[in-house]
């Protein structure tokens, strides 16, 4: 059992909108994981959060007080997470656009200093 002082925050990337995608189900794997090891862990969905396609990032803007609210909200938790789980499916050979265009609305330096993992999975066949 992890001692209470090493305890963890994790935030875990999960990235494909597909209807009936495998993404959350991977996504969800991933965090019991973590928390069967008494790591706290949110899973960040781009299906959930609505963002899009990234057009104008966080750090893109001029006027700070013109970012989304949402945006600044995610960057926080970003900002004050101790490690970070991509869950990426492969996508034309590629990471999904929906997990490149979550994790781009925010500055390399947020990221910045922690360690991260990717999870890949495929469909199998
Ligand atoms: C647009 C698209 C491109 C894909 N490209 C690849 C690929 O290059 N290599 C591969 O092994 N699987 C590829 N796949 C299969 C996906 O990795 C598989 O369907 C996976 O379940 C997709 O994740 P999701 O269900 O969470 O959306 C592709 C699937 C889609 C929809």
């Amino acid at each position: 059992m992890t001692a209470q002082g090493s305890q963890l925050r994790f935030l875990v990337f999960v990235g494909s909108v597909r209807r009936n995608g495998m993404a959350a189900r991977v996504g969800r794997f991933v965090q019991k994981l973590l928390e069967t090891r008494h790591h706290s862990v949110e899973v960040l969905d781009p299906k959930e959060l609505n963002l899009g396609e990234v057009i104008q990032p966080l750090h893109f803007y001029s006027n700070p007080r013109q970012v989304p609210a949402i945006l600044h909200h995610i960057n926080e938790k970003i900002k004050a997470a101790d490690g970070f789980v991509v869950v990426a499916a492969e996508y034309n050979s590629a990471i999904s656009p929906a997990s490149s265009s979550l994790m781009g609305n925010f500055p390399q330096s947020s990221y910045a200093y922690r360690p991260s993992a990717i999870v890949t999975y495929s469909a199998g066949e």
